[in-house]
C-alpha cells in the first residue's frame, strides 16, 4: 500500500540517482504543489536546487515577503525576484480576461528565463505538476474545454529553454501531495492553504488593472481571509477571495454622498474546482467583514456576497 513516508524515501533516492550533481531550477509559487516538490528535491540534491520565487505584484497582501521568509526558514536555496512593475506595465490598459492571462504568462516566462540564465550549467527544470494537471494538459491539446480558460500552470515554457523537466509529484493527487508534505514536516498552515490562481488578483480585478486597484483589493482580501481564520472558518472553505467590480455606486458617509467601488466576496466548497458550491457563511460573519471592509478600506462603499454555484458560474469572475 502507498504511504507518504515510503513515497518520500523512494522518490528522494530516485532523484539522487537521476540528478547526481546536476543543477535544477524550480519556480516557487507559494502554493502547496511547488513547495512540496521543492522540499523533495531539496532533500535529494540540497544546494543544487535553485528556487526562484517571482513577485508579479498580484499576490495577496504581504504574501511575497512572508512566504519568501518561510522558504528561507526551510533552508531552501531561494531567490525572490520582485518584478511587480514589469507585470503592471504589461497589463496597462488591458481589460480582456484572456489577454490579461496571456500578458502575465508571457512576462512570467521572460522573468523566469532571465533568472534561469543566471544559474550556470543548469540541466533541469523542476515542476510541481500533479496528476490532475497532467490530465488537464493532455485534454488541453484537443478537448473543447481547453479553450474555456487558459491556465498557465503547465507547459508555459518557451521553446528555447533547453532544460529537461523533472516532476516528482506527477503521479499524485492533491491529498497525497499534502500527506507527503506533512510527512516531511511542512506546517499544516502551509499545507492547508487555499488554491490561488497563477494570474492572482489580475483576474479578480474586473476590467483594467492599476496599482491603486491592486492595493484596494489586497486590503479587502486581507480582511476577508484573516477574518475567516479568526472565526475558524478558513478550513471549512475550499477557496475564498474578493473581486473588485468595475462598478461605482452611491453611498453616504456622514453628511457626504460617496460614489465608490463595490467588492464581491466569494467562498466556495469544492473537491477539485471543477464544480463548486457557494458556502453558507454565517450572517454575523458577513456583517462583521462587510463593516470592516467599508470602514477600513478607502474607496470601497459596498460589499456583496456571491451566491452562485459552478456550473454555471465559474469560481473566478474572469
Ligand atoms: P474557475 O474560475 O474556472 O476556476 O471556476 C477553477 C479553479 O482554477 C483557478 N483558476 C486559475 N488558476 N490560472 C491558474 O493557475 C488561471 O488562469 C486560473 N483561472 C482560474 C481558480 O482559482 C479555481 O481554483
Amino acid at each position: 500500500t502507498w504511504t507518504p513516508d515510503a513515497f518520500v524515501d523512494t522518490t528522494v533516492a530516485d532523484l539522487k540517482d537521476k540528478l547526481g550533481d546536476d543543477r535544477v531550477i524550480l519556480g516557487l509559487s507559494g502554493g502547496v504543489d511547488s513547495t512540496v516538490a521543492a522540499t523533495l528535491l531539496h532533500k535529494a540534491i540540497g544546494k543544487n536546487l535553485y528556487c526562484i520565487f517571482v513577485n508579479n505584484g498580484l499576490l495577496r497582501k504581504d504574501e511575497f515577503t512572508q512566504v519568501l521568509k518561510q522558504y528561507e526558514g526551510m533552508g531552501l536555496n531561494v531567490k525572490g525576484v520582485d518584478a511587480s512593475a514589469r507585470f503592471l506595465e504589461a497589463l496597462e490598459g488591458e481589460s480582456d480576461p484572456e489577454t490579461k492571462r496571456k500578458a502575465i504568462g508571457r512576462v512570467f516566462v521572460e522573468v523566469f528565463d532571465d533568472e534561469s540564465k543566471l544559474v550556470e550549467n543548469a540541466k533541469w527544470l523542476g515542476q510541481g505538476t500533479i496528476y490532475p494537471d497532467v490530465i488537464e494538459s493532455v485534454s488541453a491539446t484537443g478537448g473543447p474545454s481547453a479553450t474555456i480558460k487558459s491556465h498557465h500552470n503547465v507547459g508555459g515554457l518557451p521553446d528555447y529553454m533547453t532544460l529537461e523537466v523533472v516532476e516528482p509529484l506527477r503521479m499524485l493527487f492533491k491529498d497525497e501531495v499534502r500527506r507527503v508534505g506533512a510527512s516531511m514536516g511542512l506546517s499544516p498552515e502551509l499545507l492547508g492553504r487555499h488554491p490561488f490562481p497563477g494570474p492572482g488578483l489580475a483576474i479578480r480585478i474586473l476590467g483594467d488593472i492599476t496599482a491603486e486597484k491592486v492595493r484596494i483589493l489586497q486590503e479587502v482580501d486581507h480582511i476577508f481571509i484573516s477574518s475567516l481564520r479568526e472565526w475558524g472558518l478558513y478550513d471549512k472553505v475550499w477557496q475564498a477571495g474578493a473581486m473588485l467590480l468595475p462598478v461605482n455606486s452611491v453611498g453616504v458617509m456622514g453628511d457626504e454622498r460617496t460614489y465608490e467601488k463595490c467588492v464581491a466576496l466569494r467562498a466556495v466548497e469544492s473537491t477539485d474546482g471543477m464544480t463548486a458550491d457557494w458556502v453558507n457563511l454565517p450572517y454575523e460573519f458577513l456583517q462583521k467583514v462587510s463593516n470592516d471592509i467599508i470602514n477600513k478600506v478607502k474607496g470601497v462603499n459596498r460589499v456583496v456576497y456571491d451566491i452562485s454555484s459552478k456550473p454555471p458560474a465559474t469560481i473566478e469572475w474572469e
